[in-house]
């Protein structure tokens, strides 16, 4: 079978469901530091009013919403301009499939190219392997290990800061 084409836009106000279904996928609540139940009309406030420096971005196979990724620079930090924290999720029936790979390829022309970032951040549960192999893939390295840092299902985990640096002239 072909492989899909995905397709990355910036999030709309009307993208609110679409983002519910994202995160009440059971793997896309576990991977990241969402809540089971989430809300329409909670999703739809946070993107009709983003914060100031947030990108949110979709991956789209055919018109259809499949994935997410928020990229948060600090553009009121002045020591932090160049840095940019990611945090993203696939929907569970399309993990697998390179909507992710899409979703990181764009976010990080974004911050090279356009916003001028060198540092990308990120936390991720030290065992989600999916996860890590795909920030791998792309550069990321772990910096160290945070304990407990999160409760997820009924106990605390640990997670790796990874970080990716773009080299001096790059
Ligand atoms: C992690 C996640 C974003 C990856 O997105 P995805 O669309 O599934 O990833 P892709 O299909 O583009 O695969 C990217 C790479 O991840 C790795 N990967 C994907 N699925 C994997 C699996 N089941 N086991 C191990 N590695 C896997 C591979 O290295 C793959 O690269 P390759 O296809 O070139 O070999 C997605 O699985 C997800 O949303 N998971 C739940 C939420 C979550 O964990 N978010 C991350 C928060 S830190």
């Amino acid at each position: 079978m072909d492989k899909p084409v995905f397709t990355i836009r910036r999030a709309e106000p009307s993208d609110a469901e679409a983002m519910r279904q994202i995160f009440s996928s059971p793997n896309a609540i576990r991977g990241t530091l969402q809540l089971p139940y989430p809300s329409t009309e909670n999703w739809r406030k946070r993107l009709a009013e983003p914060v100031d420096g947030s990108f949110n971005l979709l991956a789209c196979a055919e018109n259809e919403v499949v994935g997410q990724l928020g990229l948060f620079t600090f553009p009121n930090h002045p020591r932090r301009r160049h840095v940019g924290q990611i945090g993203m999720a696939v929907r569970d029936d399309w993990q697998g499939k390179g909507a992710g790979s899409a979703l990181m390829q764009a976010a990080i022309d974004l911050a090279d190219k356009w916003l001028n970032l060198s540092r990308l951040e990120l936390e991720v549960y030290t065992d989600n392997e999916p996860a890590i192999s795909l920030y791998k893939k792309f550069g990321f390295v772990t910096e160290g290990t945070l304990q407990r840092f999160a409760y997820r299902d009924g106990q605390f985990v640990d997670v790796y800061a990874m970080a990716r640096l773009r080299e001096a002239n790059n």
